[in-house]
Protein backbone atom coordinates (compact mmCIF):
# COMPACT_ATOMS: atom_id res chain seq x y z
CA UNK A 1 0.00 0.00 0.00
CA UNK A 2 1.41 3.33 -0.66
CA UNK A 3 2.10 5.80 2.38
CA UNK A 4 -0.02 8.80 2.21
CA UNK A 5 2.72 11.65 3.49
CA UNK A 6 1.03 14.03 5.90
CA UNK A 7 4.00 16.22 7.44
CA UNK A 8 2.49 18.84 5.88
CA UNK A 9 -1.05 18.87 7.06
CA UNK A 10 0.38 18.32 10.68
CA UNK A 11 2.81 20.51 10.43
CA UNK A 12 0.44 23.60 9.13
CA UNK A 13 -2.48 22.30 12.23
CA UNK A 14 0.92 23.07 14.90
CA UNK A 15 1.78 26.43 13.39
CA UNK A 16 -1.64 27.48 15.09
CA UNK A 17 -0.52 28.00 18.45
CA UNK A 18 -2.24 25.91 21.11
CA UNK A 19 -4.58 28.26 22.50
CA UNK A 20 -6.25 28.62 18.77
CA UNK A 21 -5.75 24.72 18.36
CA UNK A 22 -8.34 24.57 20.79
CA UNK A 23 -6.08 22.89 23.62
CA UNK A 24 -8.15 23.43 26.37
CA UNK A 25 -6.87 25.49 29.38
CA UNK A 26 -5.87 23.44 31.88
CA UNK A 27 -3.75 21.88 29.06
CA UNK A 28 -2.16 24.85 28.32
CA UNK A 29 -0.97 25.35 31.64
CA UNK A 30 0.33 22.04 32.41
CA UNK A 31 3.81 23.42 32.87
CA UNK A 32 6.57 21.14 31.16
CA UNK A 33 9.40 18.80 33.61
CA UNK A 34 12.28 20.88 34.32
CA UNK A 35 13.88 17.62 35.61
CA UNK A 36 13.31 16.18 32.06
CA UNK A 37 14.75 19.83 30.78
CA UNK A 38 17.91 19.33 32.53
CA UNK A 39 18.03 15.29 31.85
CA UNK A 40 18.22 16.23 28.02
CA UNK A 41 21.00 18.97 28.73
CA UNK A 42 22.67 16.13 30.51
CA UNK A 43 21.99 13.54 27.58
CA UNK A 44 23.31 15.94 25.15
CA UNK A 45 26.71 16.72 27.15
CA UNK A 46 27.20 13.35 27.49
CA UNK A 47 26.56 12.61 23.63
CA UNK A 48 29.76 15.30 22.96
CA UNK A 49 32.06 12.75 24.62
CA UNK A 50 32.08 14.05 28.20
CA UNK A 51 32.23 11.36 31.04
CA UNK A 52 29.42 12.41 33.85
CA UNK A 53 28.07 11.61 37.03
CA UNK A 54 24.84 11.59 36.17
CA UNK A 55 22.68 12.36 39.61
CA UNK A 56 19.54 13.70 38.03
CA UNK A 57 17.41 10.56 37.31
CA UNK A 58 14.75 9.69 39.99
CA UNK A 59 15.25 6.00 38.49
CA UNK A 60 17.59 3.06 38.83
CA UNK A 61 19.84 1.16 36.01
CA UNK A 62 18.79 -2.30 35.78
CA UNK A 63 22.68 -3.22 35.66
CA UNK A 64 22.99 -1.43 39.08
CA UNK A 65 19.61 -2.18 40.85
CA UNK A 66 18.20 -5.09 39.17
CA UNK A 67 14.55 -6.06 39.65
CA UNK A 68 13.99 -9.21 42.51
CA UNK A 69 14.51 -12.38 40.66
CA UNK A 70 10.81 -13.72 41.82
CA UNK A 71 9.30 -10.54 40.41
CA UNK A 72 10.83 -11.29 36.70
CA UNK A 73 10.12 -14.78 37.21
CA UNK A 74 6.88 -14.48 38.03
CA UNK A 75 6.06 -11.99 35.69
CA UNK A 76 7.23 -14.60 32.30
CA UNK A 77 5.36 -17.46 34.31
CA UNK A 78 1.95 -15.40 34.58
CA UNK A 79 2.34 -14.47 30.99
CA UNK A 80 3.14 -17.67 29.57
CA UNK A 81 -0.70 -18.74 31.87
CA UNK A 82 -1.95 -17.14 29.71
CA UNK A 83 -3.50 -13.49 31.98
CA UNK A 84 -3.27 -11.56 28.91
CA UNK A 85 -6.61 -9.81 29.83
CA UNK A 86 -8.04 -7.05 31.84
CA UNK A 87 -7.63 -7.15 35.53
CA UNK A 88 -10.61 -6.45 37.51
CA UNK A 89 -10.87 -2.81 37.74
CA UNK A 90 -9.88 -2.46 41.53
CA UNK A 91 -6.78 -4.73 40.74
CA UNK A 92 -6.24 -9.08 41.15
CA UNK A 93 -7.63 -9.59 44.00
CA UNK A 94 -4.87 -12.33 44.96
CA UNK A 95 -2.13 -8.64 44.54
CA UNK A 96 -4.82 -6.48 46.77
CA UNK A 97 -4.80 -9.05 49.65
CA UNK A 98 -1.00 -9.63 49.35
CA UNK A 99 -0.89 -5.45 49.70
CA UNK A 100 -3.73 -6.06 52.52
CA UNK A 101 -1.76 -8.70 54.36
CA UNK A 102 1.86 -6.50 53.62
CA UNK A 103 0.18 -4.04 55.31
CA UNK A 104 -0.83 -6.08 58.49
CA UNK A 105 2.44 -7.82 58.65
CA UNK A 106 4.72 -5.05 58.38
CA UNK A 107 3.04 -1.62 59.19
CA UNK A 108 0.36 -3.49 61.77
CA UNK A 109 -2.40 -1.90 60.06
CA UNK A 110 -5.75 -4.04 59.27
CA UNK A 111 -7.53 -3.12 56.80
CA UNK A 112 -10.18 -4.66 54.91
CA UNK A 113 -9.60 -6.28 51.12
CA UNK A 114 -12.04 -3.32 50.10
CA UNK A 115 -9.63 -0.63 51.21
CA UNK A 116 -6.73 -1.58 48.79
CA UNK A 117 -6.67 -0.67 45.41
CA UNK A 118 -4.56 -1.62 42.42
CA UNK A 119 -3.66 0.63 39.33
CA UNK A 120 -0.40 1.10 37.18
CA UNK A 121 2.13 2.81 39.82
CA UNK A 122 2.28 5.59 42.54
CA UNK A 123 0.86 7.77 39.47
CA UNK A 124 -2.56 6.94 38.97
CA UNK A 125 -2.85 6.68 42.93
CA UNK A 126 -1.86 10.70 43.45
CA UNK A 127 -4.23 11.43 40.36
CA UNK A 128 -7.33 9.46 41.27
CA UNK A 129 -6.68 10.77 45.23
CA UNK A 130 -6.91 14.53 43.76
CA UNK A 131 -10.17 13.36 41.12
CA UNK A 132 -11.75 11.92 43.95
CA UNK A 133 -11.72 14.56 46.69
CA UNK A 134 -10.98 17.59 44.89
CA UNK A 135 -13.68 19.99 43.01
CA UNK A 136 -12.28 22.83 40.98
CA UNK A 137 -11.39 26.08 43.32
CA UNK A 138 -10.58 23.63 46.27
CA UNK A 139 -7.42 23.98 48.60
CA UNK A 140 -4.52 21.26 48.46
CA UNK A 141 -1.77 22.22 51.19
CA UNK A 142 1.36 20.60 50.18
CA UNK A 143 5.06 21.52 51.69
CA UNK A 144 8.24 22.86 49.55
CA UNK A 145 10.34 21.26 47.86
CA UNK A 146 7.72 18.82 46.33
CA UNK A 147 7.45 16.16 44.25
CA UNK A 148 4.62 17.17 41.66
CA UNK A 149 1.64 18.44 44.35
CA UNK A 150 1.56 21.40 41.37
CA UNK A 151 0.95 19.41 38.24
CA UNK A 152 -1.94 17.72 39.87
CA UNK A 153 -3.56 20.55 41.23
CA UNK A 154 -3.40 21.79 37.46
CA UNK A 155 -5.10 19.10 36.39
CA UNK A 156 -7.56 19.31 39.10
CA UNK A 157 -7.97 22.90 39.23
CA UNK A 158 -7.15 23.00 42.52
CA UNK A 159 -6.00 25.56 44.01
CA UNK A 160 -2.04 25.44 45.53
CA UNK A 161 -0.99 26.17 48.93
CA UNK A 162 2.37 25.91 49.32
CA UNK A 163 3.79 25.74 52.43
CA UNK A 164 7.96 26.22 52.48
CA UNK A 165 10.23 24.45 54.80
CA UNK A 166 13.72 24.63 56.27
CA UNK A 167 16.66 22.01 56.30
CA UNK A 168 16.66 22.52 59.95
CA UNK A 169 13.23 20.56 59.90
CA UNK A 170 14.67 18.13 57.55
CA UNK A 171 12.65 19.58 54.96
CA UNK A 172 9.29 18.87 56.24
CA UNK A 173 6.33 21.36 57.24
CA UNK A 174 6.17 21.59 60.50
CA UNK A 175 2.53 21.71 62.52
CA UNK A 176 2.68 25.15 63.14
CA UNK A 177 3.95 26.31 59.63
CA UNK A 178 0.45 24.26 58.36
CA UNK A 179 -1.57 25.20 60.85
CA UNK A 180 -2.56 28.53 59.59
CA UNK A 181 -4.05 26.60 56.01
CA UNK A 182 -5.74 23.68 57.13
CA UNK A 183 -8.99 25.58 58.05
CA UNK A 184 -10.39 25.88 54.19
CA UNK A 185 -7.88 22.92 53.14
CA UNK A 186 -10.00 19.58 51.37
CA UNK A 187 -6.64 17.87 51.06
CA UNK A 188 -2.85 17.54 52.97
CA UNK A 189 -0.08 16.36 51.22
CA UNK A 190 2.86 14.60 53.04
CA UNK A 191 5.24 12.31 51.20
CA UNK A 192 7.89 10.47 53.46
CA UNK A 193 10.89 9.21 52.67
CA UNK A 194 10.59 12.41 50.42
CA UNK A 195 11.48 13.03 46.83
CA UNK A 196 13.54 15.19 46.82
CA UNK A 197 15.33 15.60 49.84
CA UNK A 198 15.77 11.58 50.63
CA UNK A 199 14.38 12.65 54.46
CA UNK A 200 12.14 11.15 56.59
CA UNK A 201 9.42 12.71 59.24
CA UNK A 202 10.73 11.76 62.28
CA UNK A 203 7.67 10.67 64.89
CA UNK A 204 6.80 13.93 66.93
CA UNK A 205 6.80 16.12 64.08
CA UNK A 206 4.09 13.22 62.24
CA UNK A 207 2.06 13.09 65.40
CA UNK A 208 1.71 16.51 65.76
CA UNK A 209 0.53 17.17 61.89
CA UNK A 210 -2.44 14.34 62.60
CA UNK A 211 -3.29 16.04 66.14
CA UNK A 212 -4.23 18.83 63.91
CA UNK A 213 -5.97 17.17 61.29
CA UNK A 214 -7.54 15.20 63.67
CA UNK A 215 -8.52 18.52 65.85
CA UNK A 216 -10.14 19.98 62.42
CA UNK A 217 -11.99 17.05 61.50
CA UNK A 218 -13.48 17.18 64.95
CA UNK A 219 -14.71 20.75 64.24
CA UNK A 220 -15.91 19.99 61.11
CA UNK A 221 -17.79 17.46 62.00
CA UNK A 222 -19.28 19.25 64.71
CA UNK A 223 -19.75 21.89 61.80
CA UNK A 224 -21.29 19.07 59.84
CA UNK A 225 -18.80 20.03 56.90
CA UNK A 226 -16.59 17.44 54.71
CA UNK A 227 -13.11 16.38 56.16
CA UNK A 228 -9.84 17.04 55.30
CA UNK A 229 -7.87 14.65 53.84
CA UNK A 230 -4.44 13.07 54.18
CA UNK A 231 -2.92 11.96 51.37
CA UNK A 232 0.78 9.99 52.45
CA UNK A 233 3.19 9.12 49.98
CA UNK A 234 4.98 6.79 51.36
CA UNK A 235 6.45 4.92 48.03
CA UNK A 236 10.01 5.07 49.24
CA UNK A 237 9.12 3.75 52.81
CA UNK A 238 10.77 0.72 52.46
CA UNK A 239 14.26 2.08 51.50
CA UNK A 240 15.38 3.86 54.94
CA UNK A 241 18.85 3.51 56.69
CA UNK A 242 20.84 4.70 59.01
CA UNK A 243 18.67 4.35 61.81
CA UNK A 244 15.94 5.82 60.83
CA UNK A 245 12.54 4.47 60.89
CA UNK A 246 9.62 5.12 58.89
CA UNK A 247 6.33 6.13 60.50
CA UNK A 248 2.59 6.36 59.40
CA UNK A 249 -0.40 8.57 60.42
CA UNK A 250 -2.37 5.73 61.32
CA UNK A 251 -0.51 3.65 63.49
CA UNK A 252 0.49 6.53 65.37
CA UNK A 253 -3.22 7.60 65.80
CA UNK A 254 -5.87 5.23 64.64
CA UNK A 255 -8.38 7.55 64.24
CA UNK A 256 -6.91 8.95 61.30
CA UNK A 257 -7.68 6.00 59.21
CA UNK A 258 -10.86 7.46 58.33
CA UNK A 259 -8.73 10.46 56.50
CA UNK A 260 -5.62 9.41 55.05
CA UNK A 261 -5.14 7.97 51.77
CA UNK A 262 -1.77 5.86 51.10
CA UNK A 263 0.30 6.03 48.14
CA UNK A 264 2.26 3.08 47.65
CA UNK A 265 3.88 0.16 44.88
CA UNK A 266 6.64 -1.66 43.51
CA UNK A 267 8.14 1.24 41.35
CA UNK A 268 11.22 2.34 44.36
CA UNK A 269 11.26 -0.31 46.95
CA UNK A 270 12.08 -2.93 44.08
CA UNK A 271 13.49 -0.65 41.26
CA UNK A 272 10.52 -1.44 39.44
CA UNK A 273 9.61 1.89 37.79
CA UNK A 274 9.40 0.39 34.73
CA UNK A 275 6.84 -2.83 35.86
CA UNK A 276 3.71 -0.07 36.69
CA UNK A 277 2.25 -1.85 40.11
CA UNK A 278 1.16 0.72 42.22
CA UNK A 279 -1.32 0.54 44.73
CA UNK A 280 -3.30 2.84 47.51
CA UNK A 281 -5.34 2.02 50.86
CA UNK A 282 -7.41 3.99 52.31
CA UNK A 283 -11.43 4.37 53.54
CA UNK A 284 -13.52 2.22 51.42
CA UNK A 285 -15.84 5.07 50.22
CA UNK A 286 -12.91 7.22 49.20
CA UNK A 287 -11.32 4.29 47.43
CA UNK A 288 -14.07 2.60 45.76
CA UNK A 289 -14.55 6.26 44.00
CA UNK A 290 -10.70 6.15 42.82
CA UNK A 291 -11.44 3.00 41.43
CA UNK A 292 -14.23 4.23 39.33
CA UNK A 293 -12.15 7.26 37.99
CA UNK A 294 -9.19 5.21 37.41
CA UNK A 295 -11.19 2.40 35.30
CA UNK A 296 -12.04 5.15 32.83
CA UNK A 297 -8.63 6.09 32.25
CA UNK A 298 -7.54 2.29 31.78
CA UNK A 299 -4.99 2.81 34.21
CA UNK A 300 -4.65 -0.97 35.65
CA UNK A 301 -1.79 -2.67 36.30
CA UNK A 302 -0.77 -5.09 33.89
CA UNK A 303 -2.33 -8.38 34.91
CA UNK A 304 0.98 -11.09 34.87
CA UNK A 305 2.71 -8.38 37.08
CA UNK A 306 -0.26 -7.69 39.49
CA UNK A 307 0.03 -11.69 39.86
CA UNK A 308 3.72 -11.55 40.45
CA UNK A 309 3.22 -8.99 42.71
CA UNK A 310 0.95 -10.70 44.68
CA UNK A 311 3.44 -13.49 45.02
CA UNK A 312 6.72 -11.36 45.88
CA UNK A 313 4.98 -9.61 48.57
CA UNK A 314 3.82 -12.84 50.37
CA UNK A 315 7.45 -14.27 49.62
CA UNK A 316 8.62 -12.12 53.24
CA UNK A 317 12.25 -14.41 52.90
CA UNK A 318 12.46 -13.03 49.23
CA UNK A 319 11.40 -9.33 49.85
CA UNK A 320 13.74 -9.06 52.92
CA UNK A 321 16.67 -10.31 51.39
CA UNK A 322 16.31 -7.99 48.48
CA UNK A 323 15.72 -4.88 50.79
CA UNK A 324 18.72 -5.51 52.49
CA UNK A 325 20.58 -5.98 49.53
CA UNK A 326 18.85 -2.67 47.80
CA UNK A 327 19.34 -0.79 51.43
CA UNK A 328 23.11 -1.32 51.76
CA UNK A 329 23.55 -0.67 48.12
CA UNK A 330 21.68 2.66 48.38
CA UNK A 331 22.70 3.55 51.59
CA UNK A 332 26.61 2.81 50.32
CA UNK A 333 26.19 5.07 47.46
CA UNK A 334 24.85 7.65 49.32
CA UNK A 335 27.07 7.68 52.22
CA UNK A 336 30.30 8.56 49.39
CA UNK A 337 28.58 11.30 49.09
CA UNK A 338 27.73 12.80 52.01
CA UNK A 339 31.15 12.00 53.47
CA UNK A 340 32.58 13.93 50.51
CA UNK A 341 30.42 16.91 51.16
CA UNK A 342 31.30 16.57 54.67
CA UNK A 343 35.22 16.65 54.19
CA UNK A 344 34.96 19.56 51.99
CA UNK A 345 32.58 21.28 54.48
CA UNK A 346 35.56 20.84 56.79
CA UNK A 347 37.89 22.50 54.37
CA UNK A 348 35.60 25.65 54.87
CA UNK A 349 33.98 25.18 51.39
CA UNK A 350 30.15 26.39 51.29
CA UNK A 351 28.55 23.13 51.47
CA UNK A 352 26.55 21.27 53.12
CA UNK A 353 24.38 17.77 53.46
CA UNK A 354 21.67 16.07 55.55
CA UNK A 355 22.89 12.74 56.20
CA UNK A 356 21.03 10.24 53.88
CA UNK A 357 17.67 8.82 55.58
CA UNK A 358 15.87 7.48 52.98
CA UNK A 359 14.86 6.64 49.43
CA UNK A 360 17.98 7.04 46.38
CA UNK A 361 18.35 10.73 47.34
CA UNK A 362 20.71 13.17 48.97
CA UNK A 363 19.69 16.90 49.86
CA UNK A 364 22.95 18.77 49.63
CA UNK A 365 23.89 22.24 49.90
CA UNK A 366 26.56 23.49 46.99
CA UNK A 367 26.17 27.46 47.30
CA UNK A 368 28.37 29.20 44.43
CA UNK A 369 26.90 31.94 44.20
CA UNK A 370 29.06 35.17 44.08
CA UNK A 371 32.09 33.01 42.71
CA UNK A 372 33.81 33.83 39.82
CA UNK A 373 34.86 30.92 37.01
CA UNK A 374 38.32 30.75 35.81
CA UNK A 375 36.76 32.19 32.83
CA UNK A 376 35.89 35.46 34.95
CA UNK A 377 32.33 34.57 34.71
CA UNK A 378 29.99 35.18 37.95
CA UNK A 379 27.72 32.61 39.14
CA UNK A 380 24.45 34.35 40.23
CA UNK A 381 22.28 31.63 40.85
CA UNK A 382 21.27 28.21 41.56
CA UNK A 383 21.22 27.13 38.20
CA UNK A 384 24.31 28.96 36.91
CA UNK A 385 26.24 26.42 39.39
CA UNK A 386 24.38 23.97 37.84
CA UNK A 387 25.70 24.38 34.56
CA UNK A 388 29.37 24.86 36.43
CA UNK A 389 29.27 21.67 38.22
CA UNK A 390 27.84 19.65 35.04
CA UNK A 391 30.40 21.45 32.44
CA UNK A 392 33.49 22.00 34.73
CA UNK A 393 33.05 18.98 37.24
CA UNK A 394 30.64 16.50 35.16
CA UNK A 395 28.44 16.09 37.73
CA UNK A 396 24.78 16.57 37.37
CA UNK A 397 22.19 17.78 39.98
CA UNK A 398 18.49 19.09 39.97
CA UNK A 399 18.25 22.19 41.92
CA UNK A 400 15.53 21.74 44.48
CA UNK A 401 14.16 25.38 42.08
CA UNK A 402 12.38 22.23 40.29
CA UNK A 403 10.42 20.71 42.76
CA UNK A 404 8.12 24.06 43.54
CA UNK A 405 10.76 26.72 45.14
CA UNK A 406 10.28 30.49 43.84
CA UNK A 407 14.00 31.37 44.94
CA UNK A 408 17.62 30.23 44.96
CA UNK A 409 18.66 28.40 48.24
CA UNK A 410 21.39 26.68 46.96
CA UNK A 411 20.14 23.08 47.73
CA UNK A 412 20.08 20.51 44.97
CA UNK A 413 19.11 16.70 44.97
CA UNK A 414 21.65 14.03 44.53
CA UNK A 415 19.60 10.60 42.71
CA UNK A 416 22.00 7.54 43.02
CA UNK A 417 19.94 4.94 41.31
CA UNK A 418 21.77 4.97 38.31
CA UNK A 419 25.04 5.04 39.45
CA UNK A 420 28.12 2.45 40.41
CA UNK A 421 29.73 2.55 43.77
CA UNK A 422 32.79 3.75 41.46
CA UNK A 423 31.10 6.63 39.96
CA UNK A 424 30.31 7.84 43.23
CA UNK A 425 34.15 7.80 44.50
CA UNK A 426 34.75 9.74 41.90
CA UNK A 427 32.62 12.80 43.23
CA UNK A 428 35.11 13.87 45.53
CA UNK A 429 37.56 14.67 42.91
CA UNK A 430 34.99 15.77 40.53
CA UNK A 431 33.58 18.54 42.97
CA UNK A 432 37.21 19.63 44.60
CA UNK A 433 38.53 19.98 41.29
CA UNK A 434 35.42 22.74 40.36
CA UNK A 435 35.44 24.04 43.41
CA UNK A 436 39.36 25.30 43.18
CA UNK A 437 38.96 27.09 40.31
CA UNK A 438 36.51 29.47 41.55
CA UNK A 439 37.75 32.40 43.12
C1 LIG B 1 7.30 10.77 45.89
C2 LIG B 1 6.90 10.03 44.68
N1 LIG B 1 5.65 9.57 44.58
C3 LIG B 1 5.23 8.89 43.51
C4 LIG B 1 6.08 8.65 42.45
C5 LIG B 1 5.56 7.92 41.25
O1 LIG B 1 5.83 6.58 41.28
P1 LIG B 1 5.37 5.63 40.08
O2 LIG B 1 6.55 5.48 39.18
O3 LIG B 1 4.99 4.34 40.75
O4 LIG B 1 4.23 6.25 39.38
C6 LIG B 1 7.39 9.11 42.49
C7 LIG B 1 8.31 8.90 41.36
O5 LIG B 1 9.37 9.42 41.26
C8 LIG B 1 7.82 9.82 43.65
O6 LIG B 1 9.06 10.28 43.75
Amino acid sequence: MATLDLSAHLKEAKKHGPQARGISDMARSLVGSEILRIAGEVKAFAAQGNKVLDLTVGDFSSKEFPIPQPLEEGIIRALKAGHSNYPPASGVIECREAVRQMFERRLGLGYPVGSVLIAGGARPMIAGIYYALCSPGDKVVYSLPSWNNNHYCTLVGAEKIEVPTRPESQFFPRAEDLAPHLGQARLLCLNSPQNPTGTVIDRDALSQVCELVLAENKRRQQAGSPPLYLMYDQVYWMLTFGGVTHHTPVSLYPEMAAYTIFVDGISKAFASTGLRVGWAVGPTDVIERMSAILTHLGAWAPRPEQIATAELLNNGPAVDSYLAQMNRNLFTRLGKLSGAIEALKGKGWNVDCISPQGAIYLSLKIDLRGKKTAEGKLLRSDEDTRKYLLEEAGIALVPFLCFGLAEDTGWFRASVGAVSLADCDSFQARLTGALEKLS
